[in-house]
């Protein structure tokens, strides 16, 4: 079965447009689950069709635990979405993954907890697996996408997922680190990608470095004023890459060889009425 490809990019910090959307209108959706972070930002580039959401909303309004979430992934959905790309902001765990550098994040671990996680519940449960939280496939092209647009890219990585807003201690940042084997940290990955998974969207993550958490004994405390400095030096970077996914993915699209556009299949536990 092919259908027509629609790129969503929930953009994070960093990134709150998209260079060369055609026929670009912003567009109000409402869901069930409230309004969205923002209105939605739709068009085509290179023939496919885009929608873009700023998940803070425009002038960052909305703070990790605010972020609609649901609302978000139901909107894209609502709109036509069939592939995600999420980008956001990220402090590292690991040396090698310097600030500036970018992450295509392959598994997560969800650290938070002040946040409706599912679409399921009360008349209609549902497990779906996140075993795999990430659709490599997408994954693939964003890897391609960073290849082309020049930047260094690491495939794969752990995210700590953090409910914040304040950033880690340092015994919080070395325990994720040294015992927990995590990669990168974030705030607002969790629950995007699983909620991503119950719509049975293709999801990939693509993580800006911008600091090295407060682990790293050279660069002490995490500094908002730091993380906004690699930010700036690095936005152009992030919007080139973005702009090189659509002519990767093309119009159109077949089933996901990974299932994520069925991941509802055998999920559902309540009986049909
Ligand atoms: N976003 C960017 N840097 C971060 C960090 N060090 N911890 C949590 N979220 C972040």
């Amino acid at each position: 079965m092919t259908q027509d490809t629609m790129i969503a990019v929930i953009g994070g910090s960093g990134i709150y447009e998209i260079d060369g959307l055609e026929a670009a209108e912003w567009v109000s959706v409402d869901t069930p689950w409230g309004a969205p972070s923002d209105q939605i930002l739709t068009g085509h580039l290179d023939g496919v069709k885009m929608a873009f959401l700023p998940r803070h909303g425009r002038g960052h309004v909305h703070s990790p635990t605010e972020v609609p979430y649901r609302a978000n992934i139901d909107a894209l959905k609502r709109l036509g979405a069939t592939d995600v790309f999420s980008v956001s902001a990220c402090g590292s765990f690991r040396e090698e993954m310097a600030p500036g550098d970018f992450v295509i994040v392959d598994q997560f671990i969800d650290r938070t907890f002040a946040r409706d996680k599912s679409f399921f519940g009360t008349g209609c449960v549902a497990h779906v697996s996140t075993a795999h939280p990430t659709c490599a496939r997408l994954s693939d092209a964003a890897e391609e996408a960073a290849k082309l647009a020049g930047v260094t890219v690491h495939r794969g990585g752990t995210y700590l997922c953090m409910e914040g807003p304040q950033f880690s201690s340092m015994a919080e940042s070395k325990m994720y680190r040294e015992s927990w084997g995590c990669d990168v940290i974030g705030m607002t990955n969790m629950p995007e990608a699983k909620l991503a998974r119950e719509a049975e969207l293709c999801y990939a993550s693509i993580a800006m470095v911008t600091d090295y958490d407060s682990w790293h004994p050279e660069h002490g405390a995490v500094d908002i004023s730091d993380i906004l400095a690699t930010l700036q030096g690095n936005s152009n970077n992030g919007r080139d890459l973005v702009r090189r996914l659509p002519a990767l993915l093309g119009k159109q699209r077949d089933l996901c060889p990974h299932g994520c556009d069925r991941a509802l299949e055998f999920a559902v536990m309540t009986a049909p009425d």
